[in-house]
């Protein structure tokens, strides 16, 4: 029987449009259920969206819509994007469906029989960007993001998640693979032995969720709502539960570490109440960076990854964040490292290895794989590539396994280079120029080596890059490599004779202009991200830059005062996110204020940025410099009223690009509610430069 696997994503919130630092996730997800299927397991690929709560509820009016509407929207957002990228999900729940709505209540249910779920009144604070109740006074922010939080004086239901701790730390014993990698799991097993109390698991003061069984003025607490979602898209306890019971308990949750607690301490309580099995393993990667920050809609630096698809395609996106990031920590983008990455390793490394192998069998034999015809033409160097080959082949499988893809990659295109290296040494367009026995048998040996090495490269890198692989897998004459086997890979299997396909560049190179594009297009969505509405929930936060570790999180959690009176409130610290920048009363001190550079500046030059209706391009005078700033203010100044004018500026702000145009600085202006901004000014003369303090 063949063995089972089934893998999941998060589902995605619809509140914020699909990027890239989904797609990583969702990417890795696909690379491993690939590769699963090409070993031979039954393999079940779980993604969808996460569409109930406040949140949610607060972005659709935002937008103007009603939140099926809205939800509809993103969500059908994000599975085209999937779908262009060719992404092998088996299922797409969205917790709006019938479905989930049923399994949801029955998992409710079944809690409750089991006498895990009481009645109480939660008096606290909820933070509604994370969807969490938080243990701050009123008026204090969320310690994980920073945004307002919100008092909730409700009459809810509470799960007695208090008594599942025992249990958890045991589970955390004896399933070391429960939680991976190891940092997180050491985190989580502190947090668990810091004391669980029980959580609220219902909200009654707004509609949009599911509506608690036998109490409907009640809805479902999101989080509970959502991680349901990993059974009832299998069927759980619905009229068809064949998916269920066939591929339940998942085999790997992979989820980003900010979100490690809902799903290794919540996740399996609720399962342990409802006497369900618990998921084999969940897998937290890191975050990925952007502008040396968490790529996030609310900081405003995302990178949308329909942008790389038009220029350098999915493939190339798929191996540069497998490649590039340690699965598990976090890791930057940038289009300069995409682009390098692409040319190195894929134009100038797999791309050149495929057409000179190929170009030369074409050439020198008629297009048909060669074999070497005598043993005594046999060199060190061609045993030297088949015990690297054979090599590459257990380790890239045993990395994998382990989820350390960059690794895997790094050896796969180690025998890259020990290919090319080999090719150069043996100089098969020499030997190709020569007729004697030697030379033909010594090229057919060359040549065979090479194309071996290359279909076992191609074969170990087709989950991560399907579409290049299948390509190079043709023109290597052996068909559809989605009906190959990954399992029985192993060096000797190209046949003799085998008749190569029509050679064509793969990877073709990217010049600069490729970085250059990518970049326009992103500021270009920018700009007329920056110039809509913002959504309410977004963008009031001072989040903290990334990098916090859990443990510091914790720490300052044990060392913040208080509790509240209520059962309910659960330590407020999620593992994994970063500290919030301001401390606990919102204050900051005068050495936070002495980091801002505030300085008047003198508008020299002033003028409409093209094809940007808000946008104006000014030189301003600092005293010491003249700096670039672009600024939205073309709807309240027309520009040739500013040049001469003093302005404010904040000097030391990292430099941004705004349609393709450096932005070098800050012009301050107040920012009325629904009006147009006024820039701020002096009514005595100041010098220009002069620092504001
Ligand atoms: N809806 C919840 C998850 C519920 S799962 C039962 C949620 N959604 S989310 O839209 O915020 O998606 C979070 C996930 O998206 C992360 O855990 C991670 O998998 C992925 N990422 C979103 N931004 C990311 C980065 N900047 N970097 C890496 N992964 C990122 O939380």
């Amino acid at each position: 029987m063949a063995k089972k696997f089934y893998i999941t994503t998060p589902i995605y919130y619809v509140n914020a449009r699909p990027h890239i630092g989904h797609a990583y996730t969702t990417i890795a997800c696909d690379t491993i259920a690939r590769r699963q299927r090409l070993l031979g397991s039954e393999t079940y690929f779980l993604t969808g969206t996460d569409e109930h709560g406040q949140k949610i509820q607060r972005a659709a009016e935002a937008a103007g819509k009603s939140p099926q509407q809205f939800t509809d929207e993103v969500s059908a957002e994000f599975r085209a994007l999937w779908d262009r990228m060719g992404i092998t999900y088996d299922d797409y729940i969205r917790t709006t469906s019938d479905r989930h709505k049923r399994g949801v209540q029955e998992l409710w249910r079944r809690i409750r029989d089991n006498g895990y779920i009481y009645k109480g009144s939660y008096t606290g604070q909820y933070c509604v960007f994370d969807e969490l109740y938080v243990d701050v006074g009123p008026s204090e922010p969320c310690p994980e993001c920073g945004r307002p939080t919100e008092t909730i004086k409700e009459e809810n239901y509470f799960f007695k998640l208090s008594v599942f701790a025992e249990p958890l730390l045991q589970l955390y014993t004896s399933q070391p693979d429960f939680i991976r990698p190891e940092t997180r799991r050491n985190e989580v097993i502190a947090f668990v032995r810091s004391g669980l109390r029980d959580l609220s698991i219902s909200r009654s003061t707004f509609s949009w969720g599911i509506p608690v069984p036998d109490d409907p003025k009640h809805v479902i607490y999101v989080w509970l709502d959502a991680l349901a979602n990993y059974i009832t898209a299998l069927g759980y306890r619905s009229d068809d539960d064949s998916n269920y019971k066939k591929f339940w308990p998942a085999d790997v949750h992979m989820i980003g570490k900010e979100i490690v607690r809902f799903h290794c301490v919540y996740w399996p309580a609720f399962l342990m109440a409802a006497g369900l099995p618990l998921p084999k393993s969940i897998v937290a990667h890191g975050w990925l960076l952007f502008e040396e920050s968490k790529m996030s809609k609310s900081r405003g630096n995302i990178v949308r990854t329909e942008t790389i698809l038009d220029v350098l395609g999915s493939d190339a996106l798929r191996y540069f964040l497998l490649r590039e990031v340690v699965f598990g920590q976090d890791g930057s983008f940038s289009f300069d490292a995409l682009v390098q990455r692409y040319n190195s390793d894929l134009a100038n490394g797999l791309g050149n290895l495929a057409s000179r192998t190929l170009t030369m069998i074409t050439r020198y034999f008629k297009g048909e794989v060669p074999y070497p015809s005598s043993s005594a033409s046999r060199v060190p160097a061609d045993d030297a590539i088949v015990k690297h080959a054979q090599k590459t082949i257990s380790d890239f499988h045993a990395l994998f396994e382990s989820f350390q893809f960059s690794r895997a990659l790094e050896s796969a295109w180690g025998l890259v280079a020990a290919v090319d290296k080999y090719i150069v040494e043996n100089e098969p367009w020499t030997l190709g120029e020569k007729q004697d026995e030697h030379s033909r048998s010594r090229l057919a040996t060359v040549l065979y080596t090479s194309a071996e090495a290359l279909r076992i490269v191609t074969a170990l890198a087709h989950p991560v890059m399907p579409d290049a692989t299948t390509k190079i897998w043709a023109q290597l004459g052996l068909g559809d490599i989605a009906k190959s086997s990954l399992a029985d890979l192993r060096w000797g299997q190209l046949q003799l004779g085998t008749k190569v396909g029509k050679v064509e560049p793969v990877f073709p190179r990217a010049d600069k202009s490729a970085i250059e594009r990518m970049q326009m297009i992103e500021d270009q969505q920018r700009t007329a991200s920056a110039e809509a509405r913002p959504d309410p929930n977004e963008g009031r936060a001072t989040e903290a830059a990334a990098g916090a570790t859990t443990t510091e999180v914790l720490e300052r959690r044990a060392s913040s005062p208080g509790t509240t009176e209520t059962p309910a409130s659960q330590g407020s610290a999620p593992l994994n996110k970063p500290p919030a920048a301001a401390p606990s009363d919102g204050k900051i001190t005068i050495d936070d204020f002495a980091k801002i550079e505030l300085r008047v500046a003198q508008v020299k030059v002033a003028e409409k940025v093209k094809g940007a209706d808000k946008l104006l391009r000014l030189e301003v005078d600092l005293g010491t410099e003249v700096r670039q700033i672009v600024a939205g203010i073309a709807e309240a100044y027309a520009p040739e009223t500013l040049v001469g004018r003093k302005v404010v500026i904040v000097a030391n702000l990292r430099p941004r690009k705004l349609r393709g145009l450096e932005s070098n600085g800050m012009i301050v202006a107040a920012s009325l509610e629904g009006g147009r901004p006024v820039l701020a000014a002096f009514l005595e003369e100041v010098p220009v430069g002069a620092r504001l303090k």
